[in-house]
């Protein structure tokens, strides 16, 4: 991140600044319903509020280059910064006399922004579940639809059928991708490599370039997270893949000379989505939520659909949170940015847990942070007060009619 990404080419006028910030993030905040969106303040009814703090700016919340007041999601303000504006919560609403501001958020209650997973008609639809359903809502990805329409004529490919020039046909390698999905669906091996002047085996063009062509979706959303965003194609600068050595969180004293492409996820030559969803994430990261996830229920879950226990689709494995499958319309694919549902992570109810666990259960998995540091290794009461304040008013309600 450049200085002039922010403050514009003179350190000036406070509009350079908020543009910014609004140009890099208001798409993603405004496609979860921001609670507090700029509109909400200039409506005449509510400009008071701001002579207190002028909520229309980013900076009144996220004041850069503070490290000694900025908490967690990048807030610089005092925990109980609601009471600014909500003074009045405790005589709308008996329930909240004695709750202090600073448990407003990041307990489960609300967020400032993105409370889609918690505003109270979400969560009086799902006042009632059990800690796990019956069954488990995940579904099949689709993959390349239109592709596989038109070879579908075609058979199959077949070891014999390799098209790379006699040097590079590496025996191991044709025999992998043979038995790949690739080859059922008949991508050759020029259909790769020959983005490569004379196979040029080194370059990352090759590791991510090669692969776009068919995989428009991965290749976006890859491009809009941890991953992949160095790579990003509106960036004016091409800057170097992310890679381990640049991390800040824990990462494997080994895998520092990697970089991340689809690669590191994915061989080429023998595609693995089993492979994948785990034990490729934890041949880099080294932090303590994700050195414990193999002694989680989940991770056990894991280990018995990898044995063949189970269908892969009820067990959890680190895409099943991180790179969840996503329906649009027909078609399903798996959400190739990581940080879509990350922060806060209340976003991952809508499109995680919900679909095999009761909201409530959720709400109080999310809300302890041991949880979190142990991959939901210790098992849970089931119970959120949050949900008590729901069902309260579901009781009140009934006596008045
Ligand atoms: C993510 C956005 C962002 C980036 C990138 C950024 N700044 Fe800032 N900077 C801010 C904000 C926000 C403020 C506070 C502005 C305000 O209060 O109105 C600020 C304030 C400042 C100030 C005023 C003194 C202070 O600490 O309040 C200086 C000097 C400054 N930045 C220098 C830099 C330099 C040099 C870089 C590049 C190394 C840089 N900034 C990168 C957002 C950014
Ligand atoms: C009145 C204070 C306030 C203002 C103004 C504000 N934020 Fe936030 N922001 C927060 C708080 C508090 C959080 C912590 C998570 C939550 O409660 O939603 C947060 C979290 C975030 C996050 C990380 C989590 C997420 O939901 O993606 C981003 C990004 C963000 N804010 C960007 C912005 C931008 C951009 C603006 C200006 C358009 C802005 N914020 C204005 C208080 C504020
Ligand atoms: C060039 C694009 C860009 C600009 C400009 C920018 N951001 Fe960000 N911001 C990012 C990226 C990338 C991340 C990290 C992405 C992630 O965690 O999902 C991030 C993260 C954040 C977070 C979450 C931080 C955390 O620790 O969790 C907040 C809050 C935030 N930005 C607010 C702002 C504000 C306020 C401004 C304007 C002063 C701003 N950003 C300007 C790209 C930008
Ligand atoms: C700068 C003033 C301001 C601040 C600070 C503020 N809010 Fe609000 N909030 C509002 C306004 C204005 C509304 C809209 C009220 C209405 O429509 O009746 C609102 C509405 C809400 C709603 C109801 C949203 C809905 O659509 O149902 C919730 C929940 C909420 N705020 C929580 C919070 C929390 C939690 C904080 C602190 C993290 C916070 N607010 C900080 C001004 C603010
Ligand atoms: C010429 C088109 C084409 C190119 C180029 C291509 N793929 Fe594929 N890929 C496909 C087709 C067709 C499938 C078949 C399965 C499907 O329908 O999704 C597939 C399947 C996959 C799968 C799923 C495998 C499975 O077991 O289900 C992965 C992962 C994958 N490709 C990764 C890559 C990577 C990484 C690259 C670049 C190094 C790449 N692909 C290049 C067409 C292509
Ligand atoms: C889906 C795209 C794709 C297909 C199909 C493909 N390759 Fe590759 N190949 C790659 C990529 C990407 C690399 C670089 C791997 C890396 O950097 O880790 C590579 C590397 C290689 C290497 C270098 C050795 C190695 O393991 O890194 C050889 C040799 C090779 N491919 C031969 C072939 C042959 C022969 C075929 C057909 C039987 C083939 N490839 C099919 C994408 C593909
Ligand atoms: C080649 C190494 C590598 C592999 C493989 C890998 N990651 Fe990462 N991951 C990284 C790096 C490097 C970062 C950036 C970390 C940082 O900025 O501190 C990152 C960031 C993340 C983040 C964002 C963290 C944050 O705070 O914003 C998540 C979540 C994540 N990875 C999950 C996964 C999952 C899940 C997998 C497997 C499906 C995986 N990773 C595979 C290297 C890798
Ligand atoms: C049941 C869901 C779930 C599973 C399974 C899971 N995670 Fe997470 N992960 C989370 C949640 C929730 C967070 C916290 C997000 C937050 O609060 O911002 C998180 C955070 C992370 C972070 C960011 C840590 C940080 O300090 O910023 C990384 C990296 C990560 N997970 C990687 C992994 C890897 C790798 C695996 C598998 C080995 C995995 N996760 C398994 C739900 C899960
Ligand atoms: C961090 C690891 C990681 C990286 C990097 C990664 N993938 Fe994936 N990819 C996965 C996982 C895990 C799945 C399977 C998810 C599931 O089963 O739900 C997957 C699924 C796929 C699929 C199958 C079907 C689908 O609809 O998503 C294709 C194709 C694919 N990836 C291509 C790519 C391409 C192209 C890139 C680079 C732009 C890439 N992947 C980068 C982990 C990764
Ligand atoms: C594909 C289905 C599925 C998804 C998605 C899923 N889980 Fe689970 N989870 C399970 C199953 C099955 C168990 C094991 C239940 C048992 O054996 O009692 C479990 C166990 C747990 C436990 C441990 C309970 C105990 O007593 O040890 C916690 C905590 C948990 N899940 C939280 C979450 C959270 C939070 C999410 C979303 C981020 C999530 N789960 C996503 C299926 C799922």
């Amino acid at each position: 991140m450049a200085c002039t990404s922010c403050h514009g080419d003179g350190f000036s006028d406070a509009s350079v600044m908020q543009n910014a910030c609004e140009s890099c993030h208001l798409e993603a905040l405004n496609k979860f319903s921001d609670t507090h969106p700029k509109s909400k303040f200039t409506d005449p009814r509510n400009a008071e509020l701001l002579s207190h703090l002028d909520a229309t700016q980013c900076v009144s919340c996220h004041r850069e280059h503070k490290p000694e007041i900025t908490r967690a999601y990048g807030v610089t303000l005092a925990k109980d910064f609601c009471a600014h504006c909500h003074q009045d919560i405790a005589e709308e609403r008996d329930s909240h006399k004695e709750f202090g501001f600073e448990t407003c958020t990041n307990s489960g209650c609300h967020n400032y922004h993105d409370n889609t997973a918690l505003y109270e008609n979400f969560l009086r639809k799902h006042a009632n579940e059990p800690a796990l359903n019956k069954k488990p809502k995940i579904p099949a990805l689709t993959g390349l639809v239109e592709w596989n329409k038109k070879n579908k004529q075609t058979p199959p490919l077949q070891l014999q059928d390799a098209d790379a020039p006699a040097a590079y046909k590496d025996e191991n390698i044709v025999n992998q991708w043979a038995l790949s999905h690739h080859a059922t669906a008949n991508v050759n091996c020029s259909q790769c490599h020959a983005q490569n002047d004379n196979w040029q085996i080194t370059s990352t063009a090759l590791t991510i370039d090669s692969c776009i062509e068919c995989h428009i979706k991965q290749n976006e959303s890859f491009k809009e997270g941890k991953h992949g965003m160095r790579l990003a194609d509106k960036l004016s600068k091409k800057l170097s893949p992310m890679s381990p050595a640049l991390a800040t969180l824990p990462m494997h004293q080994d895998a520092m000379s990697q970089i991340n492409t689809c690669v590191s996820c994915h061989d080429p030559h023998q595609p693995d989505l089993t492979f994948a969803a785990a034990d490729a994430c934890l041949g880099c990261h080294q932090d303590e939520h994700s050195t414990n996830f193999y002694s989680s229920k989940h991770g056990q879950l894991w280990r018995d659909s990898q044995n063949g226990l189970l269908p892969a689709e009820q067990a959890v494995s680190c895409a099943t949170c991180h790179m969840p499958r996503l329906k649009k319309g027909k078609k399903v694919h798996a959400e190739h940015n990581q940080n879509a549902n990350l922060q806060p992570n209340s976003k991952m109810i809508r499109s995680v847990c919900s679909n095999c666990h009761g909201v409530e259960f959720t709400l109080e998995a999310l809300a302890s942070d041991e949880q979190i540091q142990s991959n939901f290794s210790n098992s849970l009461e089931g119970h959120h007060s949050s949900m008590d304040l729901v069902r309260d008013r579901i009781e009140q309600r009934k006596k008045k009619q």
